[in-house]
């Protein structure tokens, strides 16, 4: 029998739990607060439901002497972690604290994120990691490395089955960007968070070159140029809103199906104007935006990616209540060509969805890969593949809509009939051919342009001619490319009908450990 009385003995637990809720201490937080950052438990508050947050280990402690660093052992180590509920679904949660030895990771505060790495993909429910950290705690040396080592393992193993998400609200630099780049999405806040491999300091020591911390990893940075983000947020609170609008488009597991919500707007709704936001003149641009829309359950379309490679859409929407997972060419922005970017974007998205089994809806209309030197020495082969290999390797089911040009390798490309999709429907204007009326013609009947004896009347007949026999959806149709040619005010209904009419979709693939995606 203990000497110490049950009160003394709760009094203690009471004290190490204040000990441990004030993470580094008034002065810490309030520099973390001037900053314009919040502490690792608010955010936490602000991710999940109210009261919902369930914390563990909060009294773990590191065990390094080196440096001195065995006279401050603070409880909980840097880093929050447990589970509550976004939507009322469970979720996992890691919140690094900053104020706590610069949220630097050390052995223990690894093991406390790998716990929860791991309690997530046993429980099969989506995690989420709140970054905001020095880096690899340099007391702990290699133990501090092996701790990454681990968490990109588990990030890895758990990739297509839990959804993973990063939340960027500080620093994270030098190798621990690796574990938010191997997670589903990362989200930053404009401002505030930092991502890159070597610093200002080090860049300028090795190359000379001088670029500040927030043009080389900063929020707008890697949301525009890089596209090593997904989201950018004004705060930490809008950047919240927006994870958990994300989440609830997601099943918790691959197991799952995505989950359905009630909706008021009519599958039957059809929308006239649909008829005058595309032009039949395929050289005219228009925002493919309006037409998602006009097709989508409330016109709501959550982009994902938006600020970056914006010839192509990615995000997603629903229909009748089912989140599907959209692809679009944005043909205001570079005529919608596909590029490197472009398919880097949509092909991994496309992966996305097949693994959380959200069946993908893509918006067709695209002149061909984009031309140029840079593009064919960046690699044009190898990432506009990818866009074939995700689109074949997808097993959900697949709904394309053709507003109007799909022309070559792109018209194959952007899920056609023989790369597996399971509904074509074309719209009136639509136009599937190996190139557009102007060039064909000019190819094909240059002989017979070159020797009348009027040449333009000629192209321009021929132009025509070749318009009236491939120009229109008709000839795909004949052959079965196209599944069904709809009025554009049909579109809703037709979406709602195909993605029912694909729901129970079961389709296999040559049985292998995995296959070599192109990169
Ligand atoms: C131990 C650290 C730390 C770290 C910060 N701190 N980073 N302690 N290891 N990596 C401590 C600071 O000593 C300080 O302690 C407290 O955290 C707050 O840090 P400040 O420097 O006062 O904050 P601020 O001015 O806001 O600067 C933030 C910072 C800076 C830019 C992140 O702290 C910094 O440059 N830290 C080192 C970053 C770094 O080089 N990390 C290693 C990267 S390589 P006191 O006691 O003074 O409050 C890496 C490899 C991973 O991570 C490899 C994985 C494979």
């Amino acid at each position: 029998m203990g000497s110490r009385s049950i009160e003394e003995l709760c009094e203690e637990l009471k004290g190490k739990r204040v000990s441990a809720l004030a993470g580094g201490g008034e002065k810490a937080v309030s520099k973390q607060k001037e900053k314009g950052k919040g502490t690792a438990r608010e955010r936490i508050a602000q991710l999940l439901d109210p009261g919902s947050f369930v914390e563990v280990d909060e009294f773990i402690t590191h065990r390094c002497t080196n440096f001195g660093l065995e006279k401050t052992k603070p409880l909980g180590d840097g880093v929050v972690t447990g589970w509550g509920t976004v939507d009322g679904r469970k979720v996992f949660v890691f919140s690094q604290d900053f104020t706590v030895l610069g949220g630097s990771l050390g052995e223990k505060h690894a093991d406390k994120i790998c716990k929860i790495l791991d309690l997530a993909a046993e429980m099969g429910c989506p995690v989420v990691g709140i970054n905001d950290s020095g880096g690899a705690r340099i007391q702990e040396a290699v133990d501090s490395l092996n701790g990454y080592g681990k968490i990109f393992f588990r990030n890895t193993l758990s990739s297509g089955v839990i959804p993973q998400i990063s939340v960027i609200m500080g620093p994270t630099a030098g190798g621990a960007v690796y574990s938010p780049a191997l997670t589903d999405f990362v989200f930053m806040v404009d401002k505030t968070s930092v991502m890159h491999i070597t610093g200002p300091a080090v860049i300028k020591a090795v190359t000379g070159e001088e670029v500040t911390s927030e043009d080389l990893g900063g929020a707008k940075t890697h949301n525009e140029k890089s596209g090593n983000a997904h989201f950018i947020a004004a705060s930490e609170r809008e950047c919240f809103e927006q994870v958990r609008k994300v989440l609830s488009y997601l099943p918790s597991n691959n197991l799952d199906d995505a989950p359905v919500t009630e909706t008021a707007d009519s599958v039957e709704r059809a929308d006239l104007s649909l008829r005058g936001i595309v032009p039949t003149n395929p050289n005219k641009g228009y925002d493919v935006h309006d037409v998602l829309a006009s097709v989508l359950d409330d016109g709501v379309f959550t982009e994902v990616q938006p600020g970056w490679a914006k010839n192509i859409l990615t995000g997603y929407g629903r229909v009748g209540g089912r989140p599907v997972g959209i692809i679009a060419n944005q043909a205001k922005v570079m005529a919608g060509c596909l590029d490197i970017d472009a398919s880097d974007k949509a092909s991994r998205f496309i992966r996305h969805c097949d693994a959380f089994n959200l069946p993908i809806v893509t918006f067709v209309d695209v002149p061909g890969y984009l031309p140029g030197v840079t593009q064919e020495l960046g690699g044009i082969i190898r990432h506009g593949a990818k866009l074939l290999y995700a689109y074949s390797e997808a097993t959900v089911p697949l709904v394309t809509v053709i507003l109007r040009k799909a022309y070559g390798g792109a018209y194959l490309a952007m899920s056609s009939k023989a790369l597996g999709a399971d509904m074509v429907l074309a719209w009136p204007q639509a136009e599937i051919a190996v190139m557009g009326a102007e060039g064909a013609a000019n190819i094909v009947f240059r002989k017979e342009i070159d020797t009348s004896g009027d040449p333009a009347a000629t192209r321009a007949q021929k132009i025509e001619e070749y318009r009236a026999a491939f120009a229109t959806p008709y000839a795909a149709a004949e052959r079965g490319f196209v599944d069904r040619v709809i009025l554009p005010e049909e579109t809703r209904k037709e979406l709602w009908l195909a993605l029912c009419g694909m729901e129970s979709k079961k389709t296999d693939r040559p049985s292998k450990k995995h296959g070599v995606i192109p990169h």
